[in-house]
């Protein structure tokens, strides 16, 4: 048995695989609803053999989505759409994860396949952004308004529902988004969060909020339910937040419950340089496991076979998730396990195509 197809149970929930589908936007949601797209593209890949699938980032509020067409679970409503997602991935020997996410500063932008643009709060389909300090991500954009206390309340109520939500719709994995300069990462980062609250200022103050999120999330989350949570290991900027300050933040999610740091880099500072190549980013997710003593995930630019088996022999990652190289193979895990030589399920329906 390859490293790649060994299972690993994490609290109550059985993975098949070490290879998980990274989360990522499809822009495609009217009103926060999943549709048949997310339902043929997540469970595309549930029939493509992945452990584990995870929503987009998934907006806890209306105010915190990216674009208007990001998919939502700020009501009830939105429940019964994601349902049908996590059943049909269930019935395919997946588990469902959602990505609950806030984009703050970042929210109100064109998607990208209508330029991208931020969409200002006075235009149609635009609002106001929030962030913890009044500093736009680029200078030409509408400056966000920094959060109140009440507003930050709020966001502690929203995460906490969006979970409870979550569940009810059959996720079974949470990852809480704190990566790629959206709201959570803007707290923890120096050059985003200016606050001289008790959320700004020291390592401490700039956790904060993630921890409370966490803390909400988890008085509504089952405790045999896995909870990961992804962070920008670094921002590839001098002055911003670093490698050190990943592994001594996931020492402390450690104490706090959390499962898996889910170790992704940048995104917010627009200029960063990134050295964006082949695994660019493990290195994160191996000094964070080493360092912090708890699981990780790999994630970046792992399109290869022999290369996520590596990661994975050599205990640089307890996972790796694929974005980009799942969508151009959904059936990965099943063409990996071919050439590792190891002899999984396939689907019946796909039975006969299966290699000998
Ligand atoms: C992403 N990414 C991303 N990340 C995240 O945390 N939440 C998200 O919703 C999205 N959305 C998204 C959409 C699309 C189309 C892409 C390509 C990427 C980042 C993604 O999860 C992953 O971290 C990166 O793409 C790097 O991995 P790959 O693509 O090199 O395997």
């Amino acid at each position: 048995m390859s490293a790649l197809f060994s299972p690993i149970t994490i609290r109550s929930i059985q993975l098949k695989n070490r290879i998980v589908v990274s989360p990522m936007c499809q822009y495609s949601s009217e009103n926060g609803f999943a549709n048949d797209w997310h339902l043929v593209h997540l469970g595309s890949r549930a029939v493509g053999g992945a452990a584990l699938i995870f929503t987009e980032a998934t907006a806890v509020s209306p105010e915190g989505r990216i674009s208007p067409h990001d998919l939502g679970i700020w009501k009830d409503d939105h429940i019964a759409g994601l349902k049908r997602i996590t059943q049909f991935i269930n019935q395919h020997g997946s588990i469902a994860g959602i990505q609950l996410a806030h984009a703050g500063r970042k929210a109100s932008h064109h998607r990208p396949w209508d330029g991208g643009k931020a969409i200002p709060p006075a235009e149609e389909r635009g609002w106001e952004t929030v962030a913890p300090s009044s500093i736009p991500f680029i200078e030409a954009e509408p400056r966000p308004l920094a959060l109140t206390k009440e507003g930050i309340e709020n966001v502690l109520i929203d995460f906490q529902d969006a979970a409870r939500r979550a569940v009810e719709a059959g996720f079974q994995v949470a990852e809480i988004h704190a990566a790629h300069g959206y709201l959570l990462h803007e707290f923890l980062s120096p050059l985003s969060n200016q606050r001289t609250d008790e959320y700004g200022g020291s390592f401490d103050n700039r956790i904060r909020l993630l921890l409370q999120v966490i803390e909400q999330v988890q008085a509504v989350w089952p405790e045999e339910y896995p909870l990961f949570v992804r962070i920008s290991a670094t921002e590839w900027t001098e002055g911003g937040w670093t490698a050190d300050d990943s592994v001594a933040l996931a020492s402390v999610l450690k104490t706090k419950g959390v499962d898996v740091i889910d170790c992704s880099s940048g995104g917010n500072v627009a200029h960063a340089k990134i050295p964006v190549g082949p695994g660019y980013q493990v290195e994160f997710a191996e000094r964070v496991k080493q360092e912090a003593g708890i699981m990780t995930a790999a994630v970046g630019l792992i399109t290869h076979v022999d290369q996520a088996e590596a990661i994975l022999a050599n205990g640089q990652a307890d996972f790796v998730l694929l974005g980009r190289e799942f969508l151009r193979d959904p059936y990965f895990p099943l063409h990996a396990a071919h050439a590792l030589g190891d002899d999984i399920i396939w689907p019946s329906q796909y039975e006969r195509a299966k290699p000998k």
